[in-house]
C-alpha cells in the first residue's frame, strides 16, 4: 500500500513539473484587460534612446497613428463601429457594450493587429474611445493614437509570416536582418526575420483584395495585390522597401504622395502642344490647340489606391 502511495506521489510530482514548466508549449501572449495594458504590452519607447533616427522618422509617419490617419481613418473607424448595431443585424452587437476584439478585427487586422490580444473589456474600451475621439475628445484621441503600428509591431508581431517554416515569434526578441545579442533591457536578442526586406512583409497589411476570412469580409487597400498582379508581371523588380524606405534615404517615414520625393518618382510624363487657328466659318477664326499628354505610372502599383 505504502509503495503504491509513494509511486503515486512520484508520478504526481513528475506530472506537476510538466504543468508548472511546460517544456514544449510556447509562452502564450497574455491578454490585455484595458487599453492601457494593451499599449504597455507593445511599448516601444525604449527603442528611442538607441535608434533616435528610426524613432524620429517613424513618429512622423502615418504608421504612428494608424487608427487616426489623416484623420480620415478615425471617422471611418467610428462609423464602422456604429455600423455593427446600425447596419449589421446579425453581428451580435446591440450597443457598444457587446463589442469584443472579434468585432473589430476586420479593420484592426492591419490598422492595429495587437487588438487581437484585447480582452472584451479592452476591446469595448477601445471602441468607446474611438467614438469619443471622433467627437473631438482630446484625451480619447491621444489614447487611441497610442494604439498604432510601432517598432514592436513590425519588428516582432508581424516579423514572421511563414510560421510552419520559420516557427512562432519569440516574444523576447526583436527581429531584423541578423542574429545576435541586442542591448535593449527587455528584448535582449536579435533574430533574423526572413521577410523584413521583402514586399510580402508590407503585403501582410497592404492588401491583396477582400479579407474573406472574416464573418463580415472587409476590403480596404489592395496595393500588394496590384504590385503582385500588375507591377511584377510587367517587369517591375523593386520592392516596397526600395521605393518607400531605401531610395533617397527615406527610411521609416515610409511616405506616399505627401512627400515631394515620392511625387517626383510617381510619373513619367511628356506634353506636346501645337497651337493653330481653325476657321470654323467665314469670319469665325478660332484659336485651337492640339495637346498630346503621355503619362506612365512609375509606382509599384496602381495610383491612387483604394
Ligand atoms: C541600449 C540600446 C538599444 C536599445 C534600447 C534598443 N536597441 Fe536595437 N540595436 C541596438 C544596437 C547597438 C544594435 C546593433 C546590433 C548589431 O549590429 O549587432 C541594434 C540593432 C537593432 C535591430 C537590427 C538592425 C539590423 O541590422 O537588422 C533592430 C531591428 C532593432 N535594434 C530594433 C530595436 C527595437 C524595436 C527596440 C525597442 C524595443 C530597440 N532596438 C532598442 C541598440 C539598442
Ligand atoms: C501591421 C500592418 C502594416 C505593415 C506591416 C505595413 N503597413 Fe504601411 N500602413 C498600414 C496602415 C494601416 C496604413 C494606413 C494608416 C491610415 O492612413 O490610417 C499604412 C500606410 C502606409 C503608407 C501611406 C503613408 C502616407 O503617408 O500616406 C505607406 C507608403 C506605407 N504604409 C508603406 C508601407 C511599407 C513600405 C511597408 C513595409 C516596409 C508597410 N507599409 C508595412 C499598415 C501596415
Ligand atoms: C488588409 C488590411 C486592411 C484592412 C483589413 C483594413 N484596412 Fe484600412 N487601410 C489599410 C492600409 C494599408 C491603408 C493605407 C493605404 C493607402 O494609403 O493606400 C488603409 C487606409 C484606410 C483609410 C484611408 C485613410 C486616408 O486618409 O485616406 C481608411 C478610412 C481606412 N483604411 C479604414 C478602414 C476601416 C474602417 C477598416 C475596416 C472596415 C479597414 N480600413 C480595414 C489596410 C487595411
Ligand atoms: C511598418 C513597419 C516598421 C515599423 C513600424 C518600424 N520598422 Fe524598423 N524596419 C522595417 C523594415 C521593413 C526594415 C528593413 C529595411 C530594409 O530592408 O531596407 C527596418 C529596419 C530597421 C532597422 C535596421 C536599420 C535600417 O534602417 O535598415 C532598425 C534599427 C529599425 N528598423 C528600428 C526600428 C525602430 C526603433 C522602430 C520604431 C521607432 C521601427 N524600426 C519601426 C519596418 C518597420
Ligand atoms: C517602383 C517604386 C514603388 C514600389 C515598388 C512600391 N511603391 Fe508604393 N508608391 C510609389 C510612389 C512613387 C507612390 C506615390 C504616388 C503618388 O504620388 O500618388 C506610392 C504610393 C504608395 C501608397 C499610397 C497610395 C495611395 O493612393 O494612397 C502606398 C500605401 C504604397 N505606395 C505602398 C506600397 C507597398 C505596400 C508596396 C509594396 C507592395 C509599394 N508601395 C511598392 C512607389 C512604389
Amino acid at each position: 500500500m505504502r509503495e503504491v502511495w509513494y509511486l503515486r506521489f512520484v508520478l504526481f510530482f513528475i506530472l506537476s513539473l510538466f504543468l508548472v514548466c511546460p517544456v514544449w508549449a510556447k509562452e502564450p501572449v497574455k491578454k490585455a484587460k484595458t487599453v492601457d495594458e494593451l499599449i504597455k504590452m507593445f511599448d516601444s519607447s525604449s527603442c528611442k534612446q538607441c535608434h533616435p533616427k528610426e524613432y524620429e522618422e517613424w513618429s512622423k509617419s502615418i504608421h504612428a497613428k494608424s487608427l487616426i490617419g489623416t484623420p480620415r481613418t478615425l471617422g471611418s473607424m467610428a462609423g464602422t463601429i456604429e455600423s455593427l448595431w446600425k447596419e449589421f443585424p446579425h453581428s451580435g452587437v446591440k450597443s457598444v457594450q457587446d463589442i469584443t476584439a472579434d468585432h473589430l478585427m476586420f479593420c484592426m487586422k492591419c490598422h492595429a493587429p495587437q487588438v487581437k490580444y484585447a480582452e472584451p473589456s479592452a476591446a469595448r474600451e477601445l471602441a468607446e474611445l474611438i467614438l469619443k475621439a471622433a467627437q473631438q475628445d482630446e484625451a480619447a484621441w491621444k489614447k487611441v493614437e497610442q494604439v498604432n503600428i510601432n517598432c514592436l509591431i513590425c519588428h516582432q508581431e508581424v516579423a514572421i509570416v511563414h510560421k510552419w517554416l520559420d516557427g512562432e515569434v519569440d516574444r523576447k526578441a526583436v527581429y531584423g536582418k541578423k542574429e545576435g545579442a541586442h542591448m535593449d533591457a527587455k528584448y535582449k536578442t536579435l533574430k533574423k526575420s526572413p521577410i523584413m526586406g521583402q514586399a510580402v512583409f508590407c503585403g501582410q497589411c497592404h492588401g491583396t483584395g477582400p479579407n474573406f476570412e472574416f464573418p463580415q469580409p472587409s476590403q480596404c487597400t489592395t496595393t500588394y495585390g496590384s504590385y503582385l498582379h500588375a507591377y511584377i508581371p510587367s517587369g517591375g523588380a523593386k520592392t516596397c522597401q526600395d521605393c518607400h524606405m531605401r531610395e533617397d534615404g527615406i527610411g521609416h517615414l515610409m511616405p506616399a504622395y505627401r512627400d515631394k520625393r515620392m511625387i517626383k518618382k510617381a510619373l513619367d510624363y511628356s506634353v506636346e502642344a501645337t497651337g493653330y487657328y481653325y476657321l470654323h466659318k467665314p469670319g469665325d477664326l478660332r484659336p485651337t490647340a492640339r495637346i498630346v499628354v503621355k503619362m506612365k505610372g512609375k509606382a509599384g502599383h496602381r495610383m491612387p489606391d483604394g
